[in-house]
């Protein structure tokens, strides 16, 4: 099964257009690009989520991006990578000016207001089961030493420099913006004002002497990095990416001053100088890594949405070159959830409250409605309806019903994991057939759908199992198999449905870990035996009298998911 890349590494010299200006360039930076090899199998999986700025509660997207995280780190477990060779970080934004202007607003000290908020972010993930290895906090001495040391080897390196920037400046998306990207508007007052073209975000005219980074260095590289199938997932996004790089990139503005901006991280030398916000942010990938001593680098992929591609996709790529470090290895770039239709925003007041959404669904239940209704390529709405149907018919009926029925005392008395007769194998109805080919080509199938961030995908395929299960058994008609005198028939039903569900388990623990280990422990499957290669599937495997999972007695009967109330 294919998984992913190695760390085994080669090392390549940059060999690009050989014209004056790229071999000057390469000789002021002396800069190597190392790429790694594909290969079958990674030894270790370093993912990260944005870190959350403070300003705000935390909502159901911000929930979006971290179970998106968290499922891809819990299925590279499955695929057989040691639980302390993951590094997955995550963690909350805390400098800049609309945090600053946020905390005065509510009369707050800054540090406790972020602390406050940041520990809300926390308590919430790990509510919902998250296994992040690492919540770095923006305020944090060892991420400021990290900011101070790359800013310094930029500006060691000739890439940062003293500037000038007027233009404009947007506070609620922290970034500085070019004329093409702002525009006009009228106010129903008649009042005009200016906005962010993308964001609609109030801007404000600043002229100020700040430092700049040479962005406009790094475009051919960029481009040479985006060059690779898979860079930025999925590829619209990597479509857009390139799109921008067919316009000269403007340099980038890097610090603010101090009194304009007193909360964030001085410049190194220059304490009338702060760090800008988008930097400072940025670099809390290398914190968590350990530079300037690194541990682990670069990360395997970097989960963020659509508003944040910019940064991630230009900004960062080109910093960590100047620095003289890899880029990331790929990007997974989200789309958002909107409302009934409309987009969330706390001026509308439809802002999805996660607390809520795990009183009324269960932690189990979030995660499955925003793996199984989020498309990362577009947008997704929620709806609380949809939410409704979605789980009483796929987990309450669908897999709970299958569950019920290999368990109930009335056809499995005996509590077990019967085997399957060769001769019930040859004559069972067609529907098993179907069954046994569907699951032999599961693992595969869901692993391809896993590695590329589409769980819905992966989720669509495991119900069709499950759906199919269930109809083999309503054309098996346990219920009248039970009054023959021998329990042969019976017992091959119940094998290959129990087989279905054991599939089910094993492949949705990434999506819903609790409820996918209270079904394999009902299964009664051992712990090591709940990886992906635990899915091998074929006639003599399911046969097999021996096979680990026949005669096994089964666990306790639990209800699986309850149903919820049609109204809200
Ligand atoms: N602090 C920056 C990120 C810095 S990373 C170095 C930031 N923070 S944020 O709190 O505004 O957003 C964090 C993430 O939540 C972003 O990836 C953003 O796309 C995501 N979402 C915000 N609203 C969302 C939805 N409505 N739906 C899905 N994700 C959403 O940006």
């Amino acid at each position: 099964m294919m998984i992913g890349k190695t760390v085994a590494t080669r090392t390549i010299v940059q060999v690009l257009r050989i014209n004056v200006e790229m071999r000057s360039r390469l000789l002021l930076t002396q800069f190597v690009r190392t790429f790694k090899a594909k290969s079958d199998k990674r030894e270790s999986f370093f993912i990260t989520t944005p870190i959350f700025y403070v300003n705000a509660q935390p909502h159901l997207g911000h929930v979006y991006s971290v179970v998106l995280a968290d499922a891809a780190a819990r299925f590279q477990q499955l695929c057989g990578i040691q639980k302390d060779q993951i590094i997955f970080s995550t963690g909350t934004d805390e400098h800049g000016l609309k945090i600053q202007q946020a905390a005065a607003a509510g009369q707050c000290d800054v540090l406790k207001f972020c602390s406050d908020v940041s520990g809300k972010f926390k308590t919430l993930f790990d509510m919902t089961n998250i296994g992040y290895t690492q919540y770095i906090r923006t305020v944090e001495e060892r991420h400021k030493r990290a900011v101070q040391h790359i800013f310094s080897t930029l500006m060691d390196k000739g890439y940062i420099f003293r500037g000038n920037y007027s233009g404009w400046y947007c506070i609620p998306d922290e970034t500085f913006l070019t004329e093409a990207q702002v525009k006009e508007v009228t106010l129903p007052s008649g009042e005009k004002k200016m906005v962010s073209a993308e964001s609609g975000h109030t801007v404000e005219w600043s002229s100020e002497d700040n430092y700049m980074f040479q962005l406009s260095k790094f475009q051919d590289d960029l481009q040479y990095w985006l060059k690779f199938d898979k860079r930025v997932q999925p590829k619209r996004f990597q479509d857009q990416l390139l799109l921008w790089l067919d316009s000269e990139l403007p340099d980038l503005s890097v610090s603010r001053p101090r009194s304009r901006i007193s909360w964030g991280v001085p410049v190194p030398g220059d304490a009338n100088h702060t760090v800008y916000v988008w930097v400072d942010a940025l670099i809390n990938y290398l914190t968590v890594a350990g530079y300037p001593e690194l541990t682990v680098w670069p990360p395997d992929v970097q989960v963020l949405g659509k508003d944040i591609l910019r940064f991630h996709g230009l900004y960062w790529p080109a910093l960590l070159i100047a620095a003289g470090l890899e880029p990331p290895n790929s990007l997974l770039c989200h789309s958002h959830w909107t409302v009934e239709g409309t987009k969330m925003s706390k001026s509308l007041g439809n802002v999805v409250c996660p607390w809520t959404s795990i009183e009324r669904y269960t932690v189990d239940g979030l995660r499955y409605l925003l793996l199984r209704g989020g498309t990362p390529h577009s947008d997704s709405n929620w709806s609380d309806t949809q939410a409704i149907l979605t789980l009483n018919g796929e987990l309450a009926n669908i897999l709970g019903n299958l569950l019920n029925r290999c368990t109930a005392p009335s056809l499995n008395p005996g509590l077990l994991v019967p085997p399957l007769s060769p001769h019930y194998f040859q004559t069972m109805p067609a529907a098993g057939y179907r069954l046994v080919d569907q699951m032999a080509n599961l693992p595969n199938t869901v692993a391809r759908h896993y590695t590329d961030f589409n769980f819905y995908h992966g989720l669509e395929e495991i119900i069709a199992v499950v759906r199919q299960a269930n109809v083999f058994v309503q054309d098996a008609k346990p219920w009248e198999l039970k009054n023959l005198p021998d329990r042969t028939k019976l017992d091959s039903v119940l094998r290959l449905a129990l087989e279905a569900v054991r599939f089910a388990g094993v492949t949705l623990q990434p999506i819903v870990p609790s409820l996918a280990s209270q079904l394999l422990d009902t299964l009664m499957v051992p712990e090591h035996h709940r990886g992906w290669d635990s899915l091998e599937t074929n006639t003599d495997v399911i046969l097999k009298k021996s096979c680990l999972h026949v005669s096994r007695p089964l666990g306790a009967r639990k209800k699986l998911f309850m149903k919820l109330k049609g109204s809200l």
